[in-house]
């Protein structure tokens, strides 16, 4: 068949027919490229042509686990406020950080992104995915649970995780095992966060291997990555997500179930207990919260609290140990501090400050939430960071290339706690524009609990233990994608228990 010759003498063959549609569906693409680079109101702000015309570049990004990348290049070559896809913009400024996620001069926040936030993994009545009215109420009545008096009260739940992930650790360490950290900490995490929220440990530390519940969450993490994904091609959107096996949804139902049956469990234990459930007992009999809420907000507490922790204990350790003069300092801090592994606690670990830079560094150069979390600007438009920005837009701050951005920080891409205890060298640094845990109504509620139990693992394995990594260190780092641990390598040790400091 010659089909490709002109289509003017054979009508039958329906060439010309394609031909227009084809032409048609060319022009129509063109013209949206054309508007979305040159008479779409965001055409004045810079970035790349290709990213101003199409979503493809982003969807390709964050598919590949690149989307931190991405945006940071953007920046590096367009400066703080960048295009990166036509409806979107991505600012890192310091003064960008009240603007996006707090109270605008008595202008309520800015609402979430609806194409980021689906309700694929989390239910629609969480504290992540309440409108902004019903977020109000929840996080009221959750924001007692999350106090540094109830908390307080928590930290025996915290010590025993703590002491038994010590306990399996010596285990491994007697056995001559190598261990990957990452997984490990990944299972002390999830163990603690859910006898916090559920009232019963996953036993992840005991089995060594991640509970099924876990299991699924870490793998979930990238459906809801492609869906989000998926949403940015509306009206595409709704087919495509169709297309999404029945299996899934059944799966994503059935995980569902069994964390409405584990709290229900805890909430029928009478029990002294104090946890999270404890305290949301309590404000559910001032009406202020029903129990189907009550039981929503269990799940997305462990979804927030565990795997992001599980990241900065991992790069805070692999960071550790590929700058032995920093891990000498924090020994020495701990050494001189306390005399018994069982003096930890976190009262005393909240003093030092040397821990404290070592954290927050970790949280700068490795943020567990890389990408920000989108706003969308009201239809009146809003000024951010001294610009004026249409409505309707997308607006985000990228965790990442904030706080690798040279513009902030000097030695972006070195691993130094100095730069957080006054040294002369970070003089100029914008720390403000490092906000790991976000600001505004919405910011992380279990920042403190984040803390605490980030510092009292830590301090714990490394006074415990010497550690050597097995690994190729710069090949570890390079192919860390941003998403979930899951799929990242592992961080492989060999372990030692180390002499009491009083004994060399
Ligand atoms: C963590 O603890 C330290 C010491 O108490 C405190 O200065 C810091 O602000 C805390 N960080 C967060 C995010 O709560
Ligand atoms: C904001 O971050 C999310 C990921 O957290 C990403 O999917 C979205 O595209 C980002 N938007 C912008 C404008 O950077």
């Amino acid at each position: 068949m010659n089909a490709s010759t002109s289509g003017n003498v054979q009508p039958a063959d329906g060439t010309s027919f394609w031909v227009y549609i084809l032409v048609g569906i060319v022009c129509a693409i063109g013209s949206i490229v054309c508007y979305n680079i040159y008479f779409h109101p965001l055409a004045k702000f810079p970035g790349p042509k290709s990213y101003a015309a199409s979503a493809i570049p982003v969807a390709l990004a964050q598919l590949g686990g690149r989307f931190h990348l991405f945006t940071q290049a953007a920046h590096e070559k367009y400066g703080s406020i960048v295009r990166i896809s036509p409806n979107e913009l991505s600012i890192i400024s310091a003064g960008a950080w009240d603007d996006v996620y707090a109270r605008r001069l008595k202008n309520p926040p800015l609402v979430r992104d609806p194409t980021f936030f689906n309700d694929m993994l989390v239910d629609p009545r969480t504290l992540t995915m309440a409108d902004d009215t019903n977020h109000i109420r929840l996080r009221k009545s959750m924001n007692s649970a999350f106090s540094a008096r109830a908390l307080a009260e928590q930290e025996p739940i915290l010590k025993e995780n703590v002491d038994l992930f010590m306990d399996k650790l010596e285990e491994r360490a007697q056995q001559g095992l190598e261990t990957d950290l990452r997984s490990w900490y990944n299972y002390a995490t999830f163990d603690l966060i859910g006898d916090f929220a559920f009232g019963e440990s996953f036993r992840c530390l005991e089995s060594s291997q991640y509970h099924e519940w876990v299991q699924f969450v870490l793998d979930h993490f990238y459906v809801a990555t492609l869906l989000q994904v998926v949403h940015r091609f509306r009206p595409l959107n709704k087919l495509l997500a169709m297309l999404l096996p029945a299996s899934l949804i059944e799966k994503k139902e059935a995980h569902h179930r069994m964390a409405l049956d584990k709290v229900r469990r805890r909430v029928q234990r009478d029990t002294k207990r104090l946890d999270f459930i404890s305290y949301m007992l309590k404000t559910l009999d001032t009406g202020t919260i029903t129990l189907d809420e009550l039981e929503n907000q269990a799940s997305i507490i462990i979804l927030a609290g565990s795997e992001t922790t599980a990241v900065a204990l991992t790069f805070a350790t692999y960071f550790l140990l590929v700058n032995p003069q920093i891990m000498d300092r924090l020994l020495e801090e701990l050494h001189s501090n306390f005399e018994n592994e069982g003096q930890i606690d976190v009262l005393s670990i909240n003093k030092l400050n040397y821990l404290q830079a070592v954290i927050q560094e970790t949280l700068r150069i490795a943020p567990p939430i890389t990408n920000g979390f989108p706003r969308q600007v009201p239809p009146e438009g809003a000024m951010i960071d001294g610009h004026f920005v249409p409505g309707g837009s997308v607006v985000n701050i990228s965790h990442w290339s904030a706080y690798r951005s040279a513009s902030h920080f000097s030695k972006p891409n070195e691993f130094c706690p100095e730069r957080w205890l006054g040294d002369s060298l970070f003089e100029g640094d914008t720390k403000d524009a490092f906000q790991p845990f976000s600001v505004g109504p919405r910011n992380c509620i279990g920042k403190k609990f984040a803390n605490d139990s980030m510092k009292m693992t830590l301090a714990k394995t490394v006074w415990r233990f010497k550690m050597k990594l097995a690994i190729n260190t710069e090949e570890w780092l390079r192919d860390m994608p941003s998403f979930v641990s899951l799929h990242q390598p592992p961080l492989l040790v060999s372990l030692e228990p180390r002499k009491p400091p009083s004994s060399d």
